[in-house]
């Protein structure tokens, strides 16, 4: 059986859950899905990042100890994804000792191997980033991510990795499809912005700190823990060791966002070819929400929690707003303006009335579709366009494809005017819109899964429609 391994970033818990968060997790859910319904083998990782001097910090404001703080965050992350509907296989914590372990382990591995050196650093940290920048990177001495954030002077020794012997091995891996190495970077934007980079020179790349003691101490050194990122980005290996399941090494896809390409096309793969580990196959990094225009911040208020949504437009409704919205290459502009616009055209007055409507004429003209013959696979997921746009992460494509079909049985239903005809010349019609439906339904089995569900029970199961799936909804 073949088998397919996604993961998300590992989120860090100094923050609550929000939109941005939910669309990396809800778009890796419905890849999950769908390969599930390809008859895929499939695991699905998220997990929380839980190390390092940001969530050190925070937890301090809270007034609880770290591991009390990620205990709480973690848990708000993982209550929020259930209320989604995402199906992951495992929640990983890097605070786990078995991660721990074997993050330790891995370092040491890379120590004997001879790329490790110590060497005194001097340079400038973000701890929003958790990571060292340059003077170049700054504007007005201010990170652009985390302009609330004051960039600290650091001056200490420091374990560093030999980042830069893996820049030419990494260049082809990346260019070279036959290379024994190769993986992809997406888009193809993204694939250009990291080889341009690679080619200019890299760094080699500090991975202990001296004054972070909420880590992972480096095994042959206790004054020093492991750089937060390297333990963080362990994750997508330590799990499926801790799990049992190494067997669905490589990862096919780690799906992340385009602040953190570099970690993930870069020094992933470097530290992975320094171990002798196999490559992961593709890393997408998709682009951002932007709210109304402006980056979403805590201080500018314009923060918006999955709750909200779920509140306002329901899980499904939530779901599909996330995919049609997905900032595939450029950022994407989200807003609660937009969202009700965009809720009420496609699912209260779309697909939601075409369910009511089927379903009153089914009633009204005695028709109670059980058993309806099962859409073995629907010809929407055989269809190459569908699969095209789904395996290239075209959502918002696959979605218009669907809603097509919607259109379509609208017309069907319009023209041929059942509520007129006899009960059995009716009966033609709402076979034919049934027909349509199940396959919507299954079609969207990814994206809206507790209403893939419904249509299935309404249509072949003959449950009644006792409430209308999406109501309208006001600003
Ligand atoms: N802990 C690191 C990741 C370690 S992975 C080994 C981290 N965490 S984070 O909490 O800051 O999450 C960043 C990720 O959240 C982004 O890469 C992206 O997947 C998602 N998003 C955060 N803000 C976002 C938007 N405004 N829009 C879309 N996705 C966003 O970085």
């Amino acid at each position: 059986m073949q088998k397919f391994y996604i993961t998300t970033p590992i989120y860090y818990v100094n923050d609550v859950p929000h939109i941005g968060h939910a669309c990396t997790t809800v778009v890796a859910d419905i890849i999950a899905r769908y390969h599930k319904l390809k008859g895929e083998k499939v695991f699905f990782l998220t997990g929380t990042d839980e190390h390092g001097t940001k969530v050190a910090e925070e937890a301090q404001k809270a007034g609880l100890s770290p591991k009390d703080f990620c205990d709480q965050v973690s848990q708000n992350f993982q209550g929020t994804w259930s209320k989604l509907n995402i199906e992951y296989d495992y929640f990983i914590r890097t605070t786990n000792p078995d991660h721990e372990k074997i993050v330790q382990e891995f370092i040491e591995k890379i120590y004997k191997n001879g790329d490790i050196y110590k060497e005194k650093y001097e340079g400038l940290y973000c701890v929003g980033c958790e990571k060292f920048v340059t003077e170049t990177d700054l504007i007005d001495g201010k990170c652009s991510l985390h302009p609330n954030k004051e960039i600290q002077k650091q001056s200490e020794e420091n374990y560093f990795f030999k980042l830069s012997k893996y820049a030419p091995i990494l260049i082809e891996a990346i260019e070279d499809k036959n290379n024994r190495n190769h993986y992809q970077v997406c888009p193809q934007a993204k694939k250009e912005e990291v080889l341009s980079k690679l080619k200019r020179g890299i760094p080699d790349l500090s991975i202990s700190r001296a004054n972070v003691p909420w880590g992972i101490p480096i095994p042959w050194d206790k004054n020093q823990t492991i750089y937060v990122w390297v333990d963080a980005l362990l994750n997508y290996y330590t799990t499926l060791k801790i799990t049992n399941n190494e067997d669905f090494w490589p990862a096919d896809i780690h799906l992340i966002g385009k602040e953190i390409l570099w970690f993930h096309a870069v020094i992933w793969e470097a530290m992975l070819l320094s171990t002798g580990i196999s490559l992961p196959k593709e890393i997408f990094a998709h682009s951002l929400y932007m709210i109304d225009g402006q980056k979403m911040s805590k201080s500018l208020g314009n923060v918006i929690s999955p709750q909200e949504l779920i509140d306002k437009f329901g899980v499904d409704g939530t779901r599909y707003l996330i995919a049609s919205s997905f900032p595939y290459e450029k950022d994407s502009d989200v807003g609660w303006e937009r969202f009700v616009e965009k809720y009420n055209a496609d699912l209260a007055n779309g697909l939601g009335n075409l369910i009511s409507r089927v379903a009153k004429l089914c009633e009204t003209k005695d028709y109670f579709p059980k058993n309806s013959p099962p859409t073995a696979i629907s010809y929407l997921l055989e269809n190459g366009d569908y699969q095209s746009h789904m395996e290239k992460l075209e959502f918002n494509l696959v979605l218009e494809e669907i809603w097509k079909e919607i259109k379509k049985t609208d017309v069907l239903i319009n023209t041929k005017r059942p509520w007129e005809k006899s009960n059995e010349e009716a009966k033609k019609t709402l076979d034919e819109a049934i027909r349509n439906i199940l396959n919507i339904g299954y079609a969207l089995k990814p994206f809206l899964p507790g209403t893939a569900e419904k249509i299935e029970k309404i249509f072949r199961g003959g449950e009644k429609l006792e409430a209308t799936l999406f109501p309208r909804a006001t600003l």
